[in-house]
């Protein structure tokens, strides 16, 4: 059985910069600068500028991860794209994203597959591309996590809640196949539990209402702040997160019979900093082996974790034969955690 492993990391954000005090000064939200870093860690995020979408932010992160994998395009078996911000209801970000890598202009027509599992987006991504390689299906599989939040929060007073979180980015690994026994994606655990469903959801779109969006008498349609823009309750995400987190490394752990001590690096989810000092400190993780970005991204949903990877990558804070951790905690709810030898 082939050994998957992560063979190339990309990231990439857009330019624009927006600061806590600029979600005061230019969209007049009643916030301030120490409400939100005490609650959150969050100083700043990055918007895309109006006319890019999910795929677009992906394009350079993956063509980085190929580059980094000393592959090309040509060489990429499959598409996986976790997403809850895709450009449209259907199709999917993953075809967008094949056809703005130019794969299709040169006669490559793979596979693309859009994953709707939020937070944990990226490691159900993970974990589908190193079965999908164990088994000998493909060689080399494209894991994107791309948001493009700043369309959809509700930059005003009243979504200041959901609002000051958010941030927009794309994250990409390539997991390849390998006959390099020290290294891989050694194993991984994912979990849901729908009872959650509605506490953290966007439900702007609502088949079970006839039509599906409310309309008035011209037939147009006519959405309610409260179905327009992303609900939750932050409280109860808070409680569920950490629980879920912590059980989800302890379980890979467990699974492969090593203590949290014998890991070198963290990539945890980045929804809140308090969650993770929170979980950091339940498994006496120093806080030093923790990667984080949420200071400078804010919650960028499914692209944290290969955001993170890419980055300590590129600092020199990944390296051969270390061991990392990864736990993510999302709407659904939805969760994962994953053991790998880098
Ligand atoms: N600036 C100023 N005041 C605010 C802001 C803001 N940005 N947002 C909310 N408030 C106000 C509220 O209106 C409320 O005012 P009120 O008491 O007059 O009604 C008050 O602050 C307290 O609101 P709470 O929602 O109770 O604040 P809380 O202390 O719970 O903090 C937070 C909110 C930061 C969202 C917290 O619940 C949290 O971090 N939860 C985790 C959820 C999370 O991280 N979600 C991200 C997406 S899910 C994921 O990625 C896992």
């Amino acid at each position: 059985m082939p050994n998957a492993v992560i063979s190339g990391t990309g990231m990439y954000v857009p330019d624009n910069i927006v600061t806590n005090d600029d979600l005061v000064s230019q969209y007049g939200i009643d916030t301030n600068h120490d409400w939100i870093v005490k609650r959150t860690g969050i100083e700043a995020r990055r918007f895309a500028p109006e006319g890019i979408g999910s795929a677009d932010l992906a394009v350079p992160a993956c063509e980085q991860a190929i580059e980094d994998a000393g592959l090309q395009k040509k060489d990429i078996d499959m598409i996986l794209f976790a997403t809850l911000s895709p450009e449209h209801c259907f199709p999917g970000s993953g075809v967008y994203l094949q056809e703005k890598l130019g794969m299709p202009e040169a006669g490559h027509f793979c596979p693309a597959m859009d994953i709707r599992n939020q937070c944990s987006g990226f490691l159900y991504g993970l974990g589908t591309a190193a079965s999908m390689v164990k088994a000998g299906a493909v060689k080399n599989v494209l894991v994107v996590g791309g948001e493009t939040h700043s369309a959809a929060l509700d930059l005003s007073t009243r979504g200041r809640a959901v609002a000051s979180l958010f941030g927009d980015a794309a994250g990409a690994v390539v997991v390849s196949a390998s006959d390099d026994e020290s290294r891989g994606i050694r194993t991984w655990k994912l979990g849901a539990d729908g009872r959650y469903a509605d506490v953290l959801a966007q439900r702007v779109w609502d088949v079970r209402k006839r039509p599906f969006i409310p309309v008035d008498e011209n037939g147009v349609g006519q959405v309610q702040p409260e179905m327009m823009w992303a609900q939750m309750d932050g409280r109860l995400v808070f409680k569920n997160a950490v629980e879920r987190m912590i059980m989800g490394l302890m379980e890979v752990c467990w699974k492969e019979g090593i203590t949290m001590n014998d890991i070198d690096v963290f990539a945890f989810h980045q929804a809140n900093l308090r969650i993770n000092q929170y979980v950091a400190q339940q498994l006496n993780v120093p806080e030093e082996k923790l990667l984080q970005n949420i200071h400078k991204f804010g919650n960028t949903t499914a692209a944290t974790i290969p955001t993170l990877l890419a980055e300590a990558q590129r600092e020199g804070r990944l390296e051969r034969g270390m061991k990392v951790a990864t736990v993510a905690f999302g709407s659904g709810f939805t969760w994962g955690a994953a053991l790998i030898d880098w």
